[in-house]
């Protein structure tokens, strides 16, 4: 029995060399390596041999295999090195240690955030919460509230009125002429005619007003109007609510002022002043450098409005107000332009 260690050897390099993947470096494994290949077939049969040749036959045959395992393995691992280089295109490669991609989420609106915290602690004062529609007709709107046809106080409020739908047909009821609501106020006469009293309520909601826009005003904003009707109401209760209010709002007490004003559904009727939180009171853009922002108007119901709702005005009296959300996010946020609310910009809406 012959093995020729170095023609074999030097075959074994000549296929390893010509090995180009892995598959094929398994074949030529199985050639020099493999159970049928020539050095198993005489590492197999040396038992057969005497001592003295088995011994040394042993040696070279386990020191070959040695020496091809080592081979195999360095090329094994060319191939793989080789393999992975292959794979991994520079246009492919991914930095693991390079900082996450941040998932952005929703978020609420200025507008929306404020409008929750109002509702919330009115709500925590015994108010309820009572809707209407945005799209009103005039009764609601203005006659129900002591504005009878060409009452002149209509003109407080710049009206986007809605064509009819069928603008040929002759008779056509002014009560039901459609227009977008002015204020929250027509919610006050919806309610109390399917409520019996006493009465708590707030009514959030987006109103219309068809006038020219700068810091303070927009022809678009929402307000919160609120009504309370009970025995024994008086101004003084209005103005412990409003000042409980504005302390839980602000957190710390605010300056506010009642400024005697007018609505033909309130009597007495007033305003209800802040002083600017964007200046401290000293007079800014903001507050067109009165240091005072109007916040709300208010007053007592008027008993015509109780009267138009079969309540009688004898017994129940009441207090109602209609807050602009819109100038308290302003004051809550020191935003000194009513109008970026409703930009859209993101820049401005993240910070919220
Ligand atoms: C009214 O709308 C009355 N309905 C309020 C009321 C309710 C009085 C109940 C009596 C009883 P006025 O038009 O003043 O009132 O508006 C009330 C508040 O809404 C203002 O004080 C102001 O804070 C806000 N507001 C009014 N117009 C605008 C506007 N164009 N842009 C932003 N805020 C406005």
């Amino acid at each position: 029995m012959v093995l020729d260690v170095k023609t074999l050897e030097k075959e074994a390099k000549k296929d390893l060399q010509a090995v180009q993947n892995l598959k094929e470096l398994d074949d030529v494994f199985r050639k020099y390596l493999g159970r049928k290949s020539e050095l198993a077939q005489i590492l197999e049969s040396l038992s057969k041999l005497k001592k003295a040749e088995r011994v040394k036959m042993g040696k070279t045959a386990n020191a070959f295999k040695d020496t091809l395992n080592q081979l195999f393995d360095e090329r094994r691992k060319a191939l793989q090195t080789a393999n992975y280089k292959l794979q991994t295109r520079a246009e492919d490669w991914l930095d693991i240690t390079l900082p996450a991609k941040k998932v952005s989420t929703g978020h609420l609106h200025p507008l929306t955030l404020v409008q929750r915290q109002a509702e919330q602690i009115f709500h925590s004062m015994g108010f309820g919460v009572a809707q209407g529609p945005e799209v009103e007709n005039d009764w609601y709107n203005f006659g129900a509230l002591n504005m009878p046809q060409d009452h002149p106080a209509r003109e407080m409020w710049d009206t986007f009125w809605l064509k009819p739908e069928n603008p040929k047909s002759k008779i056509q009821n002014p009560r039901q002429h459609l227009l977008l609501r002015t204020h929250t106020s027509p919610v006050q006469v919806r309610y109390m005619e399917s409520h019996n009293p006493p009465v708590r309520i707030i009514a959030p909601g987006t109103v219309y007003r068809y006038e020219a826009t700068d810091a303070r005003h927009e022809f678009q904003l929402i307000q919160l109007e609120g009504l309370l009707v009970d025995k024994q109401i008086s101004v003084a209760n209005f103005k412990a609510v409003i000042q409980e209010f504005y302390r839980r709002f602000f957190q710390k007490d605010v300056a506010i002022r009642l400024r005697p004003s007018y609505f033909p559904f309130t009597e007495p009727s007033f305003e209800v002043d802040m002083s600017c939180l964007m200046c401290g009171g000293k007079g800014c853009a903001s507050c067109g450098h009165a240091g005072w922002m109007e916040m709300m108007g208010a007053g007592m119901v008027h008993p015509n409005v109780l009267k138009a709702v079969t309540y009688d005005p004898r017994e129940w009296r009441g207090f109602a107000f209609g807050m602009g959300l819109d100038r308290l996010a302003m004051m809550k946020y020191k935003i000194p332009d009513i109008r970026m609310f409703r930009l859209g910009d993101l820049r401005f809406l993240q910070q919220f």
